[in-house]
């Protein structure tokens, strides 16, 4: 592996964002827009994916392997980085073999697939699923699923410091809290760690509540030992994680006509509708001034807002996608 991994330091812009509701709710909006950090290695993975790429590089590790769906936005980044910084990348997919944009991608990238079958890929949680894969991938770095882990989590605390650095480009001395989509909860997590208690952390839940989302959280709080927790989970799912009713679907077509932010309808769309939600019960005071983290990832988005668009369903009947982490 190549030392450029600690070198590469993205910055993503924090841009203000004005909207109708907005206006009437009295809340001041600004979007960390982490989609635009690199065409290919995007949103927050790349902050929950350097403190394992660089840990695989200490150990001297061939290269990573890992887990995903065929829509896995972690997957996506991570066969992005293994092309880019020169590392081989194996990826194990759940389920049988499908032809997504995203399984085009990670062929391209160089990743190696395998695909587990539905059975196989829920023994992922075993302590010896590993085993085998190691003995054939020798001297490979596992990570798992979405990236979830303490390192993840304290990878995106360095999001803190980016929004603090660039505050007056959108004329504020400071803000109240963070709003952003919860998938494994790792994000959210480093923002509650990094902040220490000082401000607000909301995680508009993408996946049901049944996923785990609170309990991985609280996880990996206590695993940091961290006392201060202020946070606030919320339930954004709607229909489920990769359904796409005609409220959402909407709302990501007008804000992107309005405002040209481009949301998916899996994470960073839910996000933002459920803070629209949230300012009309009138839960937001007026004067409250919040950083929207716009988490990137548009893999699963770019299947499901087409096939909403064609066929006009209340939500899609495309094969189930796997969490796009
Ligand atoms: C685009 C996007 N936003 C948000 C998330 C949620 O991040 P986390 O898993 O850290 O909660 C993910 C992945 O899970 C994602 O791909």
């Amino acid at each position: 592996m190549q030392s450029r991994i600690a070198d590469w330091r993205p910055l993503a812009p924090l841009q203000s964002l004005e909207l109708d509701w907005l206006v009437q709710a009295g809340v001041e909006l600004a979007c960390l827009r982490l989609d635009l950090i690199d065409p290919l290695i995007s949103g927050n993975k790349w902050f929950k994916l350097a403190p394992y790429l660089q840990a695989a590089q200490a150990s001297g590790a061939r290269g990573l392997i890992s887990l995903g769906g065929a829509h896995s936005n972690h997957l996506h980044a991570l066969a992005a980085a293994g092309r880019r910084f020169g590392f081989a990348t194996i990826g194990l997919l759940r389920g049988e073999p499908q032809d997504t944009p995203t399984v085009r991608d990670l062929q391209a990238f160089g990743m190696q697939l395998h695909w587990l079958g539905y059975g196989g890929y829920r023994a992922r949680h075993q302590a010896d699923f590993w085993q085998p894969w190691l003995a054939r991938y020798e001297n490979f770095y596992p990570l798992g699923e979405g990236g979830l882990g303490l390192a993840g989590a304290r990878g995106c605390s360095a999001l803190i410091q980016m929004v603090d650095a660039q505050l007056s480009s959108v004329g504020w001395a400071g803000f109240d809290g963070w709003w952003l989509a919860a998938g494994t909860g790792t994000t959210l997590a480093g923002l509650v760690l990094g902040e220490q208690g000082r401000r607000m952390v909301y995680g508009a839940m993408a996946v049901p509540g049944d996923h785990g989302v609170a309990r991985q959280v609280e996880a990996l709080l206590d695993e940091a030992g961290q006392m201060q927790r202020r946070y606030r989970l919320l339930e954004a799912a709607r229909l489920g994680f990769a359904r796409v009713d005609d409220a959402l679907h909407r709302f990501i077509l007008e804000t992107g006509q309005s405002t040209g932010l481009p949301l998916d309808p899996l994470y960073t769309g839910k996000a933002l509708l459920a803070l629209r939600e949230a300012c009309s019960r009138g839960e937001l005071a007026p004067g409250t001034r919040l950083i929207f983290v716009h988490t990137g990832g548009l893999q699963g988005g770019r299947v499901l807002m087409a096939a909403k668009s064609r066929s006009g369903e209340t939500y899609t009947k495309q094969p189930q996608i796997e969490r796009g982490r």
